[in-house]
């Protein structure tokens, strides 16, 4: 049991939307807030429409929506604004033919065009796949033939990232830069936009039509591509509300890129529902940069990662004691587990709790969760929100009692469940097959308040500064080096990231061991995959342990570096 069950540090009665949380789970029912959207009348909708649209038609386009900045630019877009850019760039990929129903990606860094390109994907009823602008060929190409993709929006340093010839279905190639070059299928994004007019068409979709697919890792397989609908907007809104507690007036910052679900769900669409003003900080992370980015927007929410805490806590309070931070209301953080020590840390330094959140790209929205009404443990993921029920559950599917480890699972269905895995109906079933749940792959335990308290991984899906890397996809490209003969990878626990990368490798005939081939390979992984896929640790040895069926026993490869047990082998070869 956890020795840290004991701490409770108490709730913020203060300005909470989701008033007393005993109350609110009892009789709470979703219909309810379906009727906060215009849609709730006519049946249709659509997810942009209810983000940008709706504030302007209601007499609130006036209102700040997006803040941006990086080291070059710094601008400011109103609800109207938005509104406008958005309709133009809907225009822009109407004019090539692009419907309802198409996918078209966004691989770019964060910048004012790659939200106008997302909410203008999503006014014509098309799919959006946003990527990583870290990923590199493999990793683009594999997704962009997964889906089908017909567009992708991108900038001109990405350009030679997409491979075109080894890509039939991408017929167009949307350029944000200043200088585009002419070419087949190449639109200029800049060029596209000045002749489009602001009034758009909006397509109007229905509940469970596509909205996004967000590739993520399994243990096995390529990325698997997360399918979500328009309906997903009734948990992005609802959760906004009372786990983000966002307000009349308040300034919310995720920093999250749009290439994880955290940047698109609560990055996108969470805020801009609920009518907050966005922050968006463009660039790379700088403790300075980010207190700077606080300071100067009067930043009310904060919704970011563990790593990201630890990485500022390690930056120290010298740098905290430049900035003025006493704007923040309200601090949450998602994709790992949250360590109590940083909690504390929190509460000393920004003089608030930090919030700790439970989802997954699967979900869609958060489920379990801190909220502001809420006594928090420090190192307890919260509560299920009202209208969720959490359960650890046996491989049997029975339900276990407090304290008892298992499969922690959600009741389905609620509003952001995704709705399939895109190309891989057997991958989407096996999520289900326990009836009338969703098993998360994560191990857990509840406490007898209800609190969940989060394990580990089931799988062997590495979770390295928040990032989710299925060990399979870099397995495959280090045995692509030239020297690598076969290769097992691990998440080695990290003080700062979490988990680190590091790979058991076995070579080839005619190589030797050396640093330089450390070096070389993870440089391979780096520039064909992506930086974050890359093994940061890599150890030699002369053979790999396997299965009789030529699997190879990442378990056992964790053992020994853990300098645990290795536990049952009676599977392994020889
Ligand atoms: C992990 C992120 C502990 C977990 C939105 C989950 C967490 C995976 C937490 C999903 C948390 C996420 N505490 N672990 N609060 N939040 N995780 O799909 O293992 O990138 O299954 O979505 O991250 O990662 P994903």
């Amino acid at each position: 049991m956890n020795q840290l069950q004991g701490e409770v540090i108490s709730a913020v009665a203060t300005s909470s939307n989701l008033g007393d949380y005993e109350t609110t789970y009892e009789g709470f029912n979703w219909k309810d807030v379906e009727k906060e959207f215009s849609w709730y009348e006519t049946g249709k909708l659509n997810l942009a429409y209810e983000a940008i649209d709706r504030h302007v038609d209601a007499g609130r386009g006036g209102r700040t929506a997006l803040l941006y900045s990086d080291a070059t630019r710094d601008e400011a877009f109103t609800f109207e604004e938005l509104q406008h850019l958005s309709n133009k760039f809907a225009n822009v990929l109407r004019d090539t033919g692009i419907q309802k129903g198409d996918r078209v990606f966004v691989f770019m860094p964060r910048t004012p065009e790659l939200y106008v390109s997302i909410l203008g994907t999503i006014k014509v009823g098309a799919v959006v796949g946003p990527l990583f602008e870290a990923f590199m060929e493999t990793a683009v190409k594999d997704r962009l033939e997964d889906s089908g993709a017909v567009a992708i929006v991108t900038t001109p340093s990405l350009l030679s990232r997409i491979k075109r010839n080894e890509l039939p279905e991408l017929q167009h190639i949307i350029v944000v830069g200043d200088e585009v070059e002419p070419g087949e299928g190449i639109i200029d994004f800049k060029s596209a936009m000045a002749g489009a007019s602001s009034e758009a068409e909006i397509e109007w979709v229905d509940r469970e039509d596509g909205l996004i697919i967000h590739y993520t890792s399994g243990s096995t397989g390529k990325p698997k591509g997360v399918y979500h609908v328009h309906n997903a907007m009734i948990q992005h809104y609802y959760t906004g509300k009372v786990v983000l507690d966002l307000q009349e007036g308040d300034v919310y910052w995720c920093t999250a890129d749009p290439g994880w679900v955290t940047g698109t769900s609560y990055g996108i669409f969470a805020p801009w529902l609920n009518g907050a003003t966005n922050v968006i900080r463009g660039g790379r992370f700088s403790p300075a940069d980010w207190y700077e980015t606080i300071q100067k927007y009067g930043v009310t929410v904060w919704y970011s990662a563990p790593t990201a805490f630890r990485m500022l806590m390690g930056a120290g309070e010298d740098v905290i004691s430049k900035y003025n931070l006493s704007s923040l209301r309200h601090v949450l953080s998602v994709g790992e587990p949250l360590n109590p020590e940083v909690v504390r840390w929190g509460l000393k330094v920004y003089g608030k709790r930090i919030h700790d959140t439970w989802w997954m790209t699967e979900t869609g929205g958060q489920l379990i969760c801190n909220y502001p009404s809420l006594p928090m443990k420090p190192g307890s993921m919260g509560r299920p929100l009202p209208g969720i029920e959490a359960a650890i559950i046996d491989d049997m599917g029975n339900v276990l009692p407090p304290y008892r480890m298992g499969n922690l699972a959600i009741k389905t269905p609620w509003p952001s469940m995704m709705r399939k895995i895109w190309n891989n109906p057997a991958k989407y079933e096996e999520y289900f097959r326990i009836q009338g749940w969703y098993i998360s792959g994560d191990s857990a335990y509840m406490d007898e308040d209800g609190y969940f308290w989060f394990q580990g991984r089931i799988d062997d899906v590495i979770n390295s500064s928040g990032e989710r890397i299925g060990p399979f996809e870099v397995e495959s490209k280090l045995v692509e080096h030239p020297a690598v003969a076969e290769a097992g990878v691990i998440g080695k626990p990290d003080p700062t990231r979490g988990e680190i990368i590091k790979a058991f490798i076995s070579l080839r005939e005619g190589f030797e061991p050396s640093e330089e081939l450390k070096a070389d390979i993870s440089k391979f992984v780096k520039v064909g995959l992506s930086a974050h896929a890359a093994p940061r640790e890599i150890e030699f040895k002369d053979k790999l342990p396997k299965t009789r069926s030529g699997k190879i026993m990442r378990r056992v490869l964790k053992a020994w570096e853990l300098q645990l047990p290795v536990g049952d082998l009676s599977t392994i070869e020889d």
